[in-house]
């Protein structure tokens, strides 16, 4: 199975992901969670490309079609990894997959096909969750951290948030999970949506802390 965890920035993408690995893990699972952008050379360099931005806002933007490259080349070789775990018998977890271009490539004034497009091949999740956190709280979590990144603004986030909220209206597979509560409870609730949907037998407490 390949379920992927999606959102805004400040979300808890990577929070979830840990925490929903080790609720499988604790199941007697096996599991392999990862991230986009990766640790390939090629992720390094969407990073440095991302901090860089972010540094020196006068900078002339990175080109924007070169950037959803460089994320469409990264999940490329991504790909050989994820299906070599899937093969295995992984359950495999990401944090941020193919939505995440088709909402931020997008909003970066793409057009949707061709980001489509560029992304062809790409082995499809079983399951995408959205945290759907509200932009201000995702802002105030962001500013509580030290690395900004290009995409991290409010106005930005809120159009990125309204993106998150429509693809997922209209795909197929993708979940949106109120993330705006304590992480025990998006927790369950990812849990019991993987319950409904694939007979998981995963029981966590919901201690509400
Ligand atoms: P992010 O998950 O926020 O990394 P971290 O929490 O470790 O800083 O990812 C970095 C940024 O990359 C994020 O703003 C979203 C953006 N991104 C895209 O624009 N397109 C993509 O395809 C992916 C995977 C990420």
């Amino acid at each position: 199975m390949f379920i992927v965890l999606e959102g805004c920035d400040g979300s808890g993408l990577t929070t979830q992901t840990k925490l929903l690995s080790e609720a499988l893990k604790r199941a007697k699972m096996k599991v392999w969670a990862t991230k986009e952008p990766t640790k390939s050379e090629i992720g390094i360099l969407i990073r440095k490309i991302l901090a860089k931005q972010e540094k020196n806002e006068k900078m002339a933007m990175y080109d924007a079609k070169a950037l959803a490259l460089l994320f469409a080349a990264d999940r490329m070789m991504h790909q050989k990894e994820i299906r070599k775990r899937l093969s295995e018998g992984y359950i495999v977890i990401s944090d941020r997959y193919l939505l995440s271009s088709y909402v931020y490539q997008v909003e970066e004034g793409l057009p949707f096909e061709w980001v489509k497009c560029i992304n062809e091949g790409c082995i499809a999740p079983d399951i995408t969750f959205v945290l759907n956190v509200p932009p201000e709280v995702c802002m105030e979590r962001l500013k509580r951290r030290k690395n900004f990144e290009i995409f991290e603004n409010e106005a930005k986030l809120r159009k990125i948030h309204k993106r998150y909220l429509k693809l997922a209206s209209l795909m197929e597979n993708v979940f949106v999970i109120d993330g705006d509560r304590p992480k025990e409870e998006v927790l369950a609730d990812i849990l019991e949506c993987l319950k409904r949907k694939y007979a998981f037998g995963v029981k966590e407490e919901r201690s509400g802390k």
